[in-house]
């Protein structure tokens, strides 16, 4: 039995926010948010989130990811874990304990302390840093085994100067944690129960204790203020960039791409300067995307391009082009071969295959057949101040320029409207419809017109 215990009710004072701190997001994700996936990915059985400041909000936040027990009020490390007997004491196993704030730990690392756990009671992740803050000083014994683990507010001159830390990430043997975590006591600079003072009673009782060294010291940094998350943030952008580009993507300009951890990239993707992939967006093999473009839930198919526009929670298949400054919203499916142009809205539209919508546009609530074009500026009037109506265009249609569609209403297959109309009533296939007025010309109108003085 493998299970896992992440504290997370601390308020994060450090971060002057109201939200809770595990809910600061790294990369577009919540930080609990990525512990939780790390942790799945290294296969736990049973992870437990311990909360506790604004623990309705995280849990709303992460509902079935993980198990929850509150913490309140918060008197430490040592008693957040405390929380989570009644639900693990009984289990056997090994046990992983992470600070909630440490959201950039890799599952392998995860997986390495694990395997670490042979012949001793807990294995501590720590790292050498050049500046080693406030972080608790681990203090080894002559064996190279930890002795004892010191937070900076109670560490002497001496242990201040050791630069070897705790990043907070523990792996226990679970029957040794439970039984052991009943000793702790809370006489100490910050009156808390530091789940550090383990390190002293499993010595105590003859029960080891390692340190497994993390290379990358910035991937066990604990997250305490904004600049720190900015650093994170930094880091794990240019992690998932460079996993991209190894996977045969062409990124421009790497250190203004941001591409969020869930996102699926095909081969031979490019992507532009300043664009933002967010959510599950996945992109097709040799599609481009250009500058200032912001994709949320998107999928976009292969051999498409995407000019600075906006797509969330939509579909575009195959051989698309979208742009420049297009905006496709809620619901949208375009087929393939299609052309959205520029200055082209698209609001819960579907558009069938080798369509056209080059140019001002605005499709609200509407499903489009395939080889349809749509002329420059047309509209659909979709909404009359209180209700959202439908309008169908279907296969082979022809919508002339600056058309209003007014829904509900459908356009026939292969039928026309005549440019500058309003359309107020269904169209018959193959029919013709002219909704304007009648021209009329004033002979020699224009000149006098013209020639007239200023006042
Ligand atoms: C802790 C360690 C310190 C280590 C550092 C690494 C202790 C006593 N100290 O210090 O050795 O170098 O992490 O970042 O453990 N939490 C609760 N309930 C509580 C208190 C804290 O859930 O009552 C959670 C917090 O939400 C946070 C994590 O535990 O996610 C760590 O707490 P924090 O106060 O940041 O500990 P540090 O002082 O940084
Ligand atoms: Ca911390």
């Amino acid at each position: 039995m493998k299970s896992a215990i992440i504290m997370a009710a601390g308020k994060g004072t450090r971060m002057h926010s109201q939200l809770p701190k595990v809910m600061h997001k790294v990369c577009q994700k919540p930080m609990l948010g990525h512990i939780l996936d790390q942790l799945k990915k290294a296969q736990l059985d049973r992870i437990v989130t311990v909360v506790g400041y604004g623990h309705e909000q995280v849990q709303a936040a992460m509902e079935g990811q993980t198990e929850f027990v509150l913490q309140s009020p918060q008197l430490g490390t040592g008693h957040a874990v405390m929380q989570t007997a009644p639900l693990l004491s009984r289990e056997e196993g090994k046990t992983l304990v992470v600070n909630g704030d440490c959201p950039c730990v890799q599952s392998e690392t995860y997986q390495a302390m694990m395997d670490a756990l042979e012949d001793c009671g807990m294995v501590v992740l720590t790292a050498v840093l050049q500046d080693p803050r406030q972080y608790g000083r681990v203090v080894r014994n002559p064996q190279g085994m930890i002795e004892k683990i010191v937070e900076y507010k109670d560490a002497t001159e001496e242990e201040r100067k050791i630069q070897e830390i705790n990043t907070g990430i523990y792996c226990f043997d679970n029957q040794a944690l439970f039984r052991y975590l009943k000793e702790l006591q809370n006489d100490n600079a910050q009156q808390e129960y530091y789940i550090t003072d383990l390190v002293e009673i499993f010595n105590r009782n003859g029960l080891g204790v390692r340190a497994k060294v993390i290379e990358d010291s910035q991937e066990a940094a604990g997250i305490n203020d904004k600049k720190e998350l900015a650093q994170a943030n930094r880091w794990m952008q240019k992690k998932i960039n460079e996993r991209w580009m190894e996977a045969g993507v062409t990124l421009i300009n790497p250190d203004s791409t941001y591409i969020g951890p869930d996102v699926v990239l095909g081969q031979d993707v490019t992507l532009y300067p300043n664009v933002y992939l967010e959510g599950n967006t996945v992109i097709g093999e040799g599609t481009t995307i250009l500058p200032q473009s912001f994709l949320v839930n998107a999928v976009i198919g292969k051999h498409c391009r995407i000019d600075s526009s906006r797509i969330t929670d939509s579909v575009i298949h195959d051989e698309v082009t979208v742009g420049p400054f297009a905006h496709l919203r809620m619901n949208c499916e375009v087929d393939s071969k299609n052309r959205i142009g520029n200055f082209v809205e698209f609001k819960n539209t579907r558009m069938g295959f080798d369509s056209r919508c080059a140019h001002l546009t605005y499709l609200g609530d509407s499903d489009i057949g395939s080889r349809v074009n749509i002329g420059c500026g047309v509209i659909t009037v979709n909404y009359d101040g209180k209700n959202k109506f439908h309008t169908t265009v279907k296969d082979g249609a022809f919508i002339g320029s600056n058309v209003n569609l007014i829904a509900p209403l459908t356009v026939g297959e292969n039928a026309v409207v005549a440019a500058g109309s309003t359309a107020t009533q269904d169209v018959p296939d193959g029919d013709m419809a002219i909704g304007r007025v009648r021209q009329e010309n004033k002979p020699g109108y224009g000149l006098v017109y013209k020639n007239k003085e200023k006042k």
